[in-house]
């Protein structure tokens, strides 16, 4: 019996923990009451530095439904990057739990959290990250060989991921054969091959023009919308901001609600 088949979780785990896609129905629809796509609850963050501990999160609460954008605000160095690697399992807190879907990411090995993160977990950076030697569609495959499907269904896969970010004419391009925009829509691609149901976005827009930045904005809201992803991206980006269903503010370790003026100028 798959976890799926048990409401409430209480079936036993697949071998490695990780509840793997034929848990879904065959339509690839979630069963309803399906947990939420993340749920942070009282995360606790700090450095440790010369001078003493930085505290950084001091007590983050966080749920973020199947199908929501969630912009997070904040100032340079208000914690946001380190709230996105703790809620992807790239970082560890040091205090609180973090859910992704079904799965506590605190309680996994380090092992076990790469492996649920190259199947379920996608990433976009403000850089893109894209190997240069490698060509867009073989820069989209690579995560899906890495989930084990096999090289024909990646390539599939792939393809079909670029086409979904616009990009289907530009599969052979190496990423300094791309525009910026470009070269950030094939990180999307990446960060989407392999379906997953929660995408984490920290400042994708930041390096880009404006029209590039709306392009983003406007496919990460469509995966959103379309798919049923959550995504939650921290930003400075007003279009991205205002097309988001929530706004937070990350400030003082927290996350609280913009006042009226901060969400239409962030
Ligand atoms: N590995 C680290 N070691 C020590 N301090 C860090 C580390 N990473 C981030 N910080 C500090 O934590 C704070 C929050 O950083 P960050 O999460 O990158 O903020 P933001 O993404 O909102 O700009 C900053 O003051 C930063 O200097
Ligand atoms: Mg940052």
């Amino acid at each position: 019996m798959s976890r799926r088949e048990a409401d409430g979780g209480a079936a036993v785990p697949a071998a490695d923990g990780i509840r793997t896609r034929t848990d879904e129905n065959p339509s690839g629809e979630r069963r309803t009451g399906a947990p939420a796509a993340l749920r942070l609850v009282g995360i606790e963050k700090a450095y440790p530095m010369p001078g003493g501990k930085l505290e950084v999160l001091r007590g983050v609460d966080l749920t973020v439904p199947r199908g929501m954008i969630l912009a997070i605000l904040g100032a340079s160095g208000a914690g946001k990057s380190t709230l996105l690697h703790v809620a992807g399992g790239l970082d560890r807190p040091d205090a609180g739990s973090v859910w992704v879907d079904d799965r506590d990411l605190t309680s996994l090995d380090r092992e076990s959290i790469a492996r649920f993160r190259a199947r379920r977990l996608g990433f976009v950076f403000q850089f893109h990250h894209l190997l240069p030697e490698f060509t867009a569609l073989e820069n989209v495959m690579l995560p899906a060989l890495w989930a084990g499907a096999s090289e024909s269904a990646a390539r599939e896969r792939a393809k079909d991921s670029l086409l979904r970010v616009g990009l289907a004419e530009r599969w052979t391009h190496r990423p300094s054969q791309l525009s910026g925009g470009e070269q950030q829509r094939v990180a999307v691609a990446r960060a989407i091959v392999n379906r997953p149901d929660l995408i984490l976005a920290d400042e994708p827009s930041g390096n880009l023009d404006r029209e590039n930045a709306q392009r983003l904005a406007e496919l990460l809201v469509s995966l959103a919308t379309e798919n049923g992803q959550a995504v939650v991206v921290a930003t400075h980006n007003e279009r991205l901001a205002s097309l988001a269903s929530a706004v937070l503010v990350l400030d003082g370790g927290r996350v609280r609600e913009p006042l009226p003026m901060e969400a239409e100028r962030p």
